[in-house]
């Protein structure tokens, strides 16, 4: 949720550092700071709000060759200048960045409070700034190990020495830290997306090591002080890709991202000749795929969504109950893990941290878990038995739009993996594959409906509610065009099975609540047309959401949003894009701002 960044090298460090925290804006927004090492003392800067405000109260020129940054979204303490990353040492020598939690803070912060120290802030990291200056130890990394001994909880670190300015300091356990390897340089970042500009070599760190970098290059430990060889990988994706592209948002950006990213996840995946899908990376042989009887799909906001119409695809294709839960509720109601349900992890980032513990806690008790997981060497990603990757490319606003495209497509992947392997007929398999290979194009239709989709958001924008209503596949459909209207117009939506309409929720319904309403053409229409007629008997206004071709729904609605038609199963897919585009143009009438919504968050990496 939080970025950090840090450099090494012989440039000067302050603008590399806030570059990088500008490719890590999206993960945390409420306040920046940088410290940079200069003549053995250390320079800190921190500024509540977004960047630009620490950027424009930077000096001009800003020594230093070594430094560390910090985007924030706040934790333990409200955003400001105080509470802003980096934190220092009583005794000026020692600056932290820290993604994570500390757990046992109030009892660290005592103790040091008894021991005569005074805080500056409300963090939890500040303690670990104090802990490392008063840690034993010869160098700046047997006190990090020291400091880190008495904490408790989750972090990615990186810390820095005014009096050891050749060298930075970085630990992890539970939040990701990557190396970048330059060339006499050394990077480290919370997330690729900061390191790409300037190298494609990376290191990912994993839980319980620490990491010293200089200008020669990094050696990695565990906090028992066993040397570990790491190998560095390449990064997938090129600098370029995190890009905005002449598009006034990333979120423009990554909807329109979607037949190109969707045709990425389908790439080499489709075989027409036994009429199923390759999936290299699952791990499992064609025994393993008969023994699965369930199938369990875990996520968490719109990955979860994902997920719920993943277990429909999966359960109508491979005819075995599939199910799909919020990771956080799966992981603290004891469940039971079965050997013969497969589990899978759905996640964006690959760092969501109840999606990750969930994972966890199904491999601890021998259960087989799958991920469907576009950042390449994520922790979870790095954590599961096997995985499609989503390839969608770097997703960059907050709001999920192509990852959330492109989990579904992996997850019919999946379907027609599973399925083949079982009872779904070569025709079937023939048939599904024909329908994903047009989803590219279905998407484009889509997309190209933008203008008209504008004027319908900028009628409804001012609406104080909206409900979001489907049947069968369309109930996730209207779970996620709900999500995605709320999180960037701040509009309040509500998603409901248009079935349930009638059990309590028709009481709001009146002429200034529009409902959006999913009607696929298949065996549900009659019954959806139905739950149409329940809202226009109230005089709510009526947006439907539909394919070309039924007569019957011009007359009935106020707006009308036709997709072209797919397989029933896959309707989904295409039918969640003018969702997306839907509520962007909501989010701009309103002068909203779209990419960094407020509360929010990319990649929810604490609890
Ligand atoms: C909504 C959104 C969030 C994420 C959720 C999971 O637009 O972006 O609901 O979908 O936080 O994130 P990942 O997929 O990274 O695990």
């Amino acid at each position: 949720m939080c970025g950090i960044i840090g450099y090494i090298g012989p440039r000067s460090a302050a603008p590399i550092l806030i570059s990088g925290l500008k490719r890590l804006e999206y993960r945390g927004y409420d306040s920046a700071g940088v410290a940079l090492v200069s003549r053995r003392a250390l320079r800190v800067y921190k500024k509540e709000g977004k960047l630009a405000k620490l950027q424009a109260a930077l000096p001009k020129r800003l020594g230093g060759k070594i430094g560390i940054g910090h985007t924030r979204w706040a934790t333990h303490g409200a955003p400001s200048d105080a509470n802003a990353h980096p934190h220092v040492s009583a005794d000026g020598s020692i600056a932290v960045v820290h993604n994570g939690i500390v757990e046992n803070a109030t009892e660290l912060r005592e103790r040091l409070a008894t021991e005569g120290v005074t805080f500056v802030s409300e963090t939890d990291t500040e303690i670990i700034a104090h802990l490392v200056a008063r840690a034993d130890g010869e160098s700046l990394e047997q006190r990090v190990r020291g400091a880190l001994a008495l904490v408790r909880g989750t972090y990615g670190i990186a810390v820095v020495d005014a009096r050891a300015p050749d060298r930075i300091v970085v630990a992890r356990n539970g939040s990701p830290v990557i190396i970048g390897l330059g060339e006499h340089e050394m990077f480290v970042a919370s997330d690729v997306a900061a390191l790409v500009r300037h190298t494609r070599q990376v290191v990912h760190l994993d839980d319980g090591e620490i990491a010293v970098l200089d200008t020669g290059g990094f050696h990695t430990t565990t906090m028992d002080e066993r040397p570990i060889a790491k190998s560095p990988s390449t990064v997938e994706w090129e600098d370029g890709a995190y890009e905005r592209g002449g598009h006034a948002h990333y979120m423009r950006k990554e909807i329109f991202d979607q037949p190109e990213a969707v045709a990425r996840t389908l790439s080499g995946r489709l075989d027409h000749h036994f009429h199923t899908a390759h999936l290299g990376g699952l791990n499992l042989d064609p025994r393993e795929l008969l023994d699965v009887k369930r199938v369990k799909l875990l996520g968490c906001g719109s990955a979860y969504y994902a997920g719920l119409a993943g277990a429909h695809l999966i359960e109508s294709l491979v005819r075995i109950p599939a199910s799909a839960e919020p990771a956080a509720e799966f992981r603290y109601r004891n469940p039971v893990i079965e050997r013969d349900t497969l589990y899978v992890a759905i996640s964006q980032s690959g760092e969501t941290i109840d999606t990750l513990m969930a994972v966890q806690e199904v491999r601890q008790s021998g259960g087989r878990v799958l991920g469907v997981v576009n950042v390449v060497g994520s922790s979870i990603a790095r954590e599961v038995d096997g995985g499609i990757y989503m390839h969608a490319g770097p997703e960059v606003s907050v709001a999920s739009t192509k990852a959330y495209t492109c989990s579904l497509v992996c997850l019919a992947l999946l379907a027609l993996h599973l399925g083949r392997a079982r009872d779904l007929s070569p025709e079937q398999g023939r048939r599904l594959i024909d329908a994903m290979e047009r989803l590219p194009a279905g998407i484009e239709a889509a997309l190209a409906a933008e203008s008209h989709l504008e004027a319908i958001a900028r009628r409804y924008a001012d609406s104080r509610s909206a409900f979001y209503i489907g049947r069968g596949p369309g109930f996730p459909i209207a779970l996620e065009g709900a999500q995605k209207l709320k999180e960037i117009s701040y509009i309040h939506a509500e998603a409901y099975p248009a079935s349930e309409l009638k059990h309590g929720p028709l009481a709001l319904i009146g002429p200034d609540i529009p409902t959006v309403i999913a009607l696929p053409h298949d065996a549900l229409l009659d019954k959806s047309i139905a739950s149409l007629e329940e809202v226009r008997a109230r005089s709510g206004p009526v947006i439907a959401l539909t394919h070309p071709g039924d007569g019957r729904i011009a007359g009935r609605a106020d707006a009308i949003i036709e997709v072209p038609p797919s397989e029933d199963v896959l309707n989904p897919v295409v039918m969640g894009v003018p969702l997306q585009l839907f509520a962007y143009h909501c989010a701009l009438a309103l002068g909203r701002d779209i990419d960094q919504p407020r509360n929010l968050a990319k990649s929810v990496t604490v609890e």
